[in-house]
This record gives C-alpha cells, sequence and structure tokens, in this order.
C-alpha cells in the first residue's frame, strides 16, 4: 500500500511544491491536507513556471487526481482563478476534486485576520491576511460553512444569513462597517455554481485508492514549526503541517501511512515573526537572500535567513517520523568558503541539544555551531551522488547522521531535471 506523505520539516518554502510535482508524476492520486491559500507553491516543468496556492502541484499530470482535501480552508475566489491560469497554461491537467467537507474562506475572514493581527501590535503573528486563522476559528466554534454546504444554494443562503450577523458584529466592534448578505450572496453564490462540479466527499474515494494499492501522495503545505500544535506556538499557522495532519486531514488512518520524507533546504528561512536560533540577521542572510530568491509566493516579503539547524531538524525527524529527507537548494551553498550547521544551544551557560517547546525560552538560546567546508562549481548539471562535489556530499551526510536519517532525494535546481533520487526505496514504502 504505497502511501507518501512529504512534509516540510522546516518552517515552510521548503520547496515541497516541485517535490510533489516530481513525484505526483507517479501517483494516481494526490490529496493536499492542510491549510489554504497562505501556501505558494511554484513549480517549473518544461520551462513554464505554474503558481500554485491551492490546487495539489499534482494536477500538471493528466492522470493524476489532484485533491483538495478535508482539512484545508478554501478561498473560493483564489481556487478559480488558479484554474483558470493554470488551464490556460496547459491543456492537459489532472481531474480535479475538491472535498465537501473542506471549510469555504470568505471576504470576513480575510478582514478579520488583518483587524487582529493590527489589534496584536508588536505582537503580530506575521500572518498572510488570507483569513486562514479565522476560518479554522470558525471550523473549531462549530460554525463554519463547509464546501458541501457552499455548493448547495438552499443550505448555503441559510447557513451565511446565520454566519453574517455574527461576523457583522465583530466587524462593528473593529469599527468596520457591515457586510451586505445581499451583495456576498450574489457573488459567492456565483463561485458556488462553478465549484459544484468539482466538489464530493473524497473519504471513499482516498480508501479505495489505498486498498487498491495505487500510489497516493499526501501534500503537506507549510512546515513541521508552523504546526498548531508542535510548532513555535503562537507563531504559527492553524492547521497541522506535520505527518498526523495528513491522516486528519484526508482521513487515512496511521497505519496505512507507508513512508514520510521530510523536505529541508540546506539552510533554513521563515516568514513572520517569532524566534529563529540560526537567523542572520546580517549581510551575509541578505547575500543568501538575493542568490535564494527567498521571497514569498505568497505575500512578495522577503524571508528571514538563517544557516542550517540540525536541533530543530532532528526534532522534525521525530514528530514526522521520517522515513528520508529530501534536500533541496544544494546548489545556493555553492562557493561558501566555510558552512555553519547548528548542533545544539546555549541556554543560560549550558549546553542543550534539544528544542525548547517555550517560545520565550527558545527565543534564549545560542546556536552551537558546527562548521564544515564548503564547495564550489555550478551543481544544476549533476544527476547523481557521485557527480556532486567530495564537501557537498560530505554535508548530506553530516545531516543525515546527525538526524539519523537518510538523505532520499537531493534537489540542486528549481527544474524537475534537477533532481537527484539517491534512495528510491524510501520514497513509496
Ligand atoms: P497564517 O497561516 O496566514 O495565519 O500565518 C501564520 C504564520 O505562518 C505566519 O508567520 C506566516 O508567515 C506563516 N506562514 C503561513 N503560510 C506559510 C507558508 O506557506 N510558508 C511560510 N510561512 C507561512
Amino acid at each position: 500500500m504505497p502511501t507518501l506523505v512529504i512534509v516540510g520539516a522546516q518552517w515552510g518554502d521548503e520547496a515541497k511544491g516541485k517535490l510533489v510535482d516530481v513525484l505526483g508524476s507517479q501517483a494516481s492520486l494526490v490529496v493536499r491536507y492542510a491549510g489554504g491559500n497562505n501556501a505558494g507553491h511554484t513549480v517549473i516543468a518544461d520551462g513554464q513556471e505554474y503558481k500554485f496556492h491551492l490546487i495539489p502541484a499534482g494536477i500538471l499530470h493528466p492522470g493524476t487526481r489532484a485533491i483538495v482535501g478535508s482539512g484545508m480552508v478554501v478561498c473560493p475566489k483564489g481556487l478559480l482563478e488558479e484554474w483558470d491560469r493554470t488551464i490556460l497554461q496547459k491543456k492537459d491537467l489532472g481531474e480535479l476534486i475538491i472535498s465537501s467537507a473542506a471549510h469555504v474562506v470568505f471576504p470576513y475572514h480575510r478582514m478579520l485576520d488583518s483587524l487582529e493581527e493590527t489589534a496584536r501590535g508588536s505582537n503580530k503573528i506575521g500572518t498572510t491576511s488570507r483569513g486562514i486563522g479565522p476560518a479554522y476559528q470558525d471550523k473549531v466554534a462549530r460554525i463554519g460553512i463547509r464546501m458541501g454546504e457552499f455548493v448547495d444554494p438552499t443550505r448555503f443562503a441559510a447557513r451565511l444569513k446565520d454566519v453574517l450577523t455574527a461576523k457583522n458584529e465583530m466587524l462593528q466592534r473593529f469599527g468596520q462597517p457591515a457586510l451586505s448578505f445581499d451583495e456576498l450572496y450574489a457573488e459567492y453564490s456565483a463561485y458556488a455554481d462553478r465549484l459544484r462540479p468539482f466538489v464530493r466527499d473524497i473519504e471513499p474515494m482516498v480508501a479505495e485508492a489505498v486498498e487498491a494499492g495505487e500510489r497516493v501522495l499526501l501534500e503537506g503545505a507549510q512546515g513541521t514549526f508552523l504546526d498548531l500544535d508542535s510548532g513555535t506556538y503562537p507563531y504559527v499557522t492553524s492547521s497541522h503541517p506535520v505527518a498526523g495532519g495528513a491522516c486528519l486531514g484526508t482521513g487515512i488512518g496511521p497505519r496505512h501511512i507507508d513512508s514520510v520524507l521530510g523536505v529541508c533546504k540546506t539552510y533554513t528561512t521563515r516568514v513572520g515573526s517569532g524566534p529563529f536560533p540560526t537567523e542572520l540577521d546580517n549581510e551575509l542572510g541578505d547575500h543568501i537572500r538575493t542568490i535564494g530568491k527567498e521571497f514569498g509566493t505568497t505575500t512578495g516579503r522577503g524571508r528571514r535567513i538563517g544557516w542550517l539547524d540540525l536541533v530543530a531538524l532532528r526534532h522534525a525527524c521525530r514528530l514526522n517520523s521520517l522515513s528520508g529527507l529530501v534536500v533541496t537548494r544544494l546548489d545556493i551553498l555553492s562557493n561558501f568558503e566555510t558552512i555553519q550547521v547548528a548542533v545544539g544551544y546555549e541556554l543560560d551557560g549550558e549546553r542543550i541539544d534539544y528544542l525548547p517547546g517555550d517560545v520565550d525560552v527558545l527565543a534564549r538560546v545560542k546556536p552551537i555551531y558546527h562548521e564544515l567546508p564548503g564547495w564550489t562549481g555550478d551543481l544544476r548539471p549533476c544527476r547523481s551522488m557521485s557527480d556532486l562535489p567530495e564537501n557537498a556530499r560530505a554535508y548530506l551526510d553530516f545531516m543525515a547522521e546527525y538526524t539519523k536519517t537518510p538523505v532520499a532525494i537531493v534537489s540542486i535546481g528549481p527544474d524537475r531535471a534537477e533532481t537527484i533520487i539517491v534512495r528510491e526505496d524510501l520514497i513509496w514504502g
């Protein structure tokens, strides 16, 4: 039963989109299990650049069913724009399916996201302002509107009327004008009409694929340390990017997960607020941001940059029970004389080798670095491990040894072809 989870092993933006595209060609089902259009996945295929925020990158493969999973929160307008843009770029796409249990993001969610952020003042989280937190709040409060209801005109009208009354009260508390039911219903009914053919219960379909032994890829968004429970709370997103979230967001039980690959960069980035022990808030960080083009796909914000934090990565390996690492952006670290990796932290004069769970404590740690020799040259033409410079291989070996997790795949450029499969056996279980 080859069911594979792909999870971000850092703070998101690890280049999961490219990997899902590469492996999506081998899967009959690709299901995204969490988040919304706070995520941004860029895929470069056959010289074309595709940007996805909601649709699983597996859509680029005809014959693959690309599923917007039950654990997601979906902006209908954003989804339709993405769909229209993608079919203009490529005619032969996979089949798009949207879970009837996914929650709908409305304009009041986006407005409240921005208003709540402003109200946090200096404690702001640095959210993407896509309404993600407020949409998940509604889900937990059991007042959210799910896709199944959204595409049923009678139920949608009744639910929206109810919810909008409460939301308008909240908006008014922030001094904002109330939203008009008629306008909102008219606009969103038109989206619902277009989305209706794509919406269905996904759980039986996913279960049948798993039972039939088909290859099922469960695609994560964001990253381990943005997880609501396991991340650097409260500087986290409102969903479950960790591998456990794949079960919740797709309806698959844990016994059916065969392999979990954790995607990590050769350095670390983070968007938004929160502690970041190996951050390089200096010229070196600026240099890596520039050569790595580390600007958000969704918000365009410059990402915070730091050295690779192996203490955090090992924690991610444990939290997700990773079968293997997918190491991306090795090409970006070429031409550094030496490279630092954090192998421990100093906390109040003592050495610790774990990631503290409390953000105030995490903010106090100082990384203890191990220095590795760099390498030179353009790695993008490399197609096997033996093509890589010796010191680049030694860097990968050091990561694997410290985290006790083998390297399964190495990415040395944005194109599909710029991928080295190291351990085929770790991919589909
Ligand atoms: P939200 O998900 O918009 O609520 O934002 C919460 C935190 O998660 C913020 O620090 C965001 O910058 C971060 N975040 C959300 N989505 C992503 C992503 O796809 N990549 C990196 N950071 C993200």
